[in-house]
């Protein structure tokens, strides 16, 4: 992450981005570790130049990559996610927006159409199904649903020791969540970590989403046991992730878990989140079975240190890294170190 981001936000709101659980080990991020444990093996001949486009629950993309979710956006820059937005529409890109997010949901749709909301599996599924309304309403293409440590157990232990919900209450922001889910309350919503959701609940929230003729993704699978019940719930894919490890340092890193996730539901779409820093990281991704990559702390360092051009800067460099990687490795493979 950038020096130019950390003078910009300074450090409580730097190490909230970083966001290092409390059992870390280390300093490094486990998930972007686990691509270097990685290589790529390219072969001499017959490279075609390649074809990037991907496509995300049938809607096409310029590349295999999405950008993630982050709550708090205005936090992070005047303009919140909207320079996000028109960088990701002029490359072609889709991008996941958290319903903590403070820029209206319309707004971001009206800058990039390619827009998914991101929402907590948590409370009840009333409020769910209330947001997927307002979201389809508000010109959302998908819903990204969090189904993994949605909610932490104990108020107040936050992701780097920073509230983002107070932050949110004393600035007297509203949030996409609040906003869509009719309570109209300042700041973020504050959902009850138990009861978990159940099959059955996340069952109500693909049809909620089949009823708005949205897709339905679901973000947070770690044991491949759980692959398969998600898609037979309806899910339009799954995304592998530990939400950045921001809970727990000590979940398995998305890329391990990522080959028995893929053999689990061999025809779903796969998207891996967490790690993804270098172009290499989306090759290696796709080799070990992901159909996309989801980055996000990239952009936000991109965002807070150099605003709109080094967002573009950033994805550019990512999809003509990808371009050429790919060209180069023609039918190659990727090995462990
Ligand atoms: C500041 C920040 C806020 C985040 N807020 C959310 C959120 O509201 N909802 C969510 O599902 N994930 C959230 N995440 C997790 C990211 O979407 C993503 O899963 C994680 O950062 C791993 O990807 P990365 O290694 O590319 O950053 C947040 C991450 C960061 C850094």
């Amino acid at each position: 992450m950038s020096e130019a981001s950390r003078n910009a936000l300074g450090h409580a709101l730097f190490d909230y981005m970083i966001g290092r659980a409390d059992d870390a080990l280390g300093v490094e991020d486990a998930n972007v570790a686990a691509f270097q444990r990685f290589e790529l093996v390219p072969r001499l001949f017959g490279g075609e130049p390649p074809d990037l486009r991907a496509s995300l629950a049938g809607r096409p993309l310029a590349a295999p990559l999405v950008i993630g979710a982050f709550a708090g956006d205005r936090v992070f820059h005047p303009e919140g996610l909207l320079p996000v937005a028109r960088s990701t529409q002029r490359m072609g890109l889709a991008m996941v927006v958290s319903e903590e997010t403070v820029t209206p949901l319309d707004e971001i749709t009206a800058a990039n159409p390619e827009t998914w909301l991101q929402l907590r599996a948590a409370g009840s599924v009333d409020r769910v199904t209330r947001i997927i309304k307002g979201a389809a309403n508000a010109g959302a293409v998908g819903i990204v649903l969090t189904l993994m440590a949605p909610s932490h157990p104990r108020p107040g232990q936050r992701p780097g020791g920073f509230d983002i919900g107070a932050e949110l209450r004393r600035r007297g922001w509203q949030t996409i969540g609040t906003m869509l889910d009719g309570s109209n309350a300042i700041g973020v919503a504050p959902l009850p970590a138990l009861p978990i959701w159940g099959a059955e609940d996340l069952r109500d929230a693909v049809q909620a989403a089949y009823d708005a003729r949205l897709p339905l993704i679901v973000k947070g699978v770690l044991h491949p046991g759980d692959a398969m019940p998600v898609m037979q719930a309806g899910a339009a894919g799954l995304a592998v992730s530990n939400i950045g490890l921001r809970q727990s340092d000590r979940w398995a890193p998305a890329l391990d878990q990522l080959p028995r996730v893929r053999a689990a539901v061999p025809q779903a779409q796969i998207l891996i989140d967490g790690g993804i820093r270098h172009p290499a990281d989306i090759l290696i991704a796709r080799l070990l079975g992901a159909d996309l990559a989801v980055t996000t702390r990239p952009v936000i360092s991109a965002l807070t240190g150099g605003g709109e051009a080094a967002v573009d800067a950033f994805l550019r460099r990512m999809i003509d890294g990808l371009y050429a990687l790919t060209l180069w490795m023609g039918d190659g493979e990727v090995q462990a170190r």
